[in-house]
Formats: C-alpha cells, structure tokens, sequence
C-alpha cells in the first residue's frame, strides 16, 4: 500500500476507534482527540511504519485541533497546499523531497567525472548541482525536474550558462539514460530499486551511476567516497556492465 494512503487508514482507523472508546467508557467529547493521537501513533507502530511517521500521526489531529482555534481563513489551507504542490510536485507518488547536494558532494562529484562526460542530474532541484558544474567546460551538462517552482528557480539560475546546457520539466523515471557517461541522483531510499533497474536497461556499459547518499538494496557499490560531512554522507558510484 502506498504510504499516503496508509497514513489515511491509520488516521480514518485511529478517529473511528477513538469514537467507540468514548462511547465505550462514556467519556466527555474533549477526549477524542488525544485518543486519537494516541491511537493512531499505536497503529502506526503495529504497522511498522518508520519512526517519522509516528510523529506525524500523533501530531497530525492535535495540529488540525489547534488550527481550528486560530479560525484562519480556509484559503490559507488552500494556499499552502498549492505551494508545497508546486514546491515538491507529487510527492506522494515520487516519494522524493526538496533538499539540495551540498558543497563536499559538489566537490566529489566534479573530481569523478571523466573529462568530456556527458552528466545528467536526475531530479535536478534547483540547479544547484548543473550551476556548480558549469565551470567544468569540458562537461555536457543536462538536467531534468518535475517539480514547478524549483525548475523555474533552476532556469533562472542557469541562464546565461551556455545553450550547451540542457534543462527540461519531466519525470526522470521517463527520461532515457541511454546517451549519458554519468548520471547523478540525490533521491531517497524508496527511489532507489526502480532507479536500478531503469539504469540497468539503459545505461552504456562503462557509464557511472553516482547516488548521493542513498544506496542501492543488493548492489554493493563499485567506488564509495566519504564526504566527511556533518551528515557522514557518501557519494556510492556503480560503473555499469
Ligand atoms: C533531493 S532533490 C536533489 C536536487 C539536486 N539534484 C541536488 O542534488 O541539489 C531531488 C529532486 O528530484 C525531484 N524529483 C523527484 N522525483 C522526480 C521525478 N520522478 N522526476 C523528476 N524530478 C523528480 C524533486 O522534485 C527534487 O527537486
């Protein structure tokens, strides 16, 4: 089951068995809310959700609970969701979230690439990696982004860098990966199988699949560098067959 829509049984679950409790104990109406909140960081626990989530289901009524007290305008609600639509696209499919490759990985990644390669930063947020890059003349650089607000954001940042450099608004799941040296990824854990297997497909023999951070169940990097972050993070390198 995807995550979002368990997140929604376990909410739906946690409200309806916190309603036959009041009844049960013949409690006042003011308990259903914690109960709830309880109710549904114990059912996120039995479903073996990550820790992150536990949280998020035992603040998630108590939040809506408070909010309803401020009486803000139900357009703020709207507009929030809108931005963070335009901010993380869809995220609940995706399952990849906005942040950004730091300077050690920066720094790593330029010393990997061959001379003359041909990268693609899959998921290119903001433009941070390619706008790094763009002092590597000998490098192709291309990028692609399905998220609004950071594709327009990395536009902006990179324009003037050379018309050499490729920047598009797409699913990177569908982008072919057939004609790159190296391809770089900063996703997450959930992305990375169906990563593999695309890359496995499509990629030349001899290219370089370069994951920031996240690695690849089953498939023990060829090259792993440590970035000596504050994060302990490490760049995983897998030369294709
Ligand atoms: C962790 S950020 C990395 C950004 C950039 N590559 C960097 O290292 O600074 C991952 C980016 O991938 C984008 N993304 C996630 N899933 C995607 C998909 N299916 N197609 C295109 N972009 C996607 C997200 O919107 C996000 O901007």
């Amino acid at each position: 089951m995807r995550p979002a829509l368990l997140a929604l049984v376990v909410q739906l679950a946690a409200a309806a068995l916190a309603l036959g409790l009041l009844n049960v104990l013949g409690l006042q109406a003011a308990w259903w809310w914690p109960l709830q909140a309880l109710l549904a960081a114990s059912l996120s626990i039995l479903a073996r959700q990550p820790r992150w989530w536990w949280l998020i289901h035992l603040l998630f009524v108590p939040t809506l609970v408070l909010a309803l007290q401020w009486g803000l305008s139900p357009w703020w609600y709207l507009l929030l969701f809108v931005l963070a639509l335009l901010l993380f696209g869809r995220v609940d499919r995706s399952r990849v979230p906005l942040y950004l490759s730091n300077q050690a990985a920066l720094q790593a990644l330029e010393q990997v690439l061959p001379q003359g390669a041909r990268l693609l930063d899959l998921g290119a947020g903001t433009g941070t990696v390619l706008r790094y890059l763009v002092r590597r003349k000998d490098l192709q650089l291309a990028g692609v982004e399905h998220a609004c607000l950071p594709y327009w954001l990395a536009k902006l940042r990179l324009a003037g860098s050379g018309s050499a450099l490729k920047l598009w608004r797409g699913d990177l799941m569908r982008t072919p990966l057939a004609e790159y040296d190296a391809v770089y990824a900063f996703l997450s854990p959930a992305a990375m199988p169906a990563l593999w297997e695309k890359a496995r497909r499509e990629m030349r023999s001899g290219s370089l699949l370069i994951s920031n951070t996240f690695t690849i169940p089953g498939q023990p990097a060829d090259q792993v560098i440590e970035l000596n972050d504050w994060k302990g993070a490490r760049l995983y390198l897998w030369r294709m067959p």
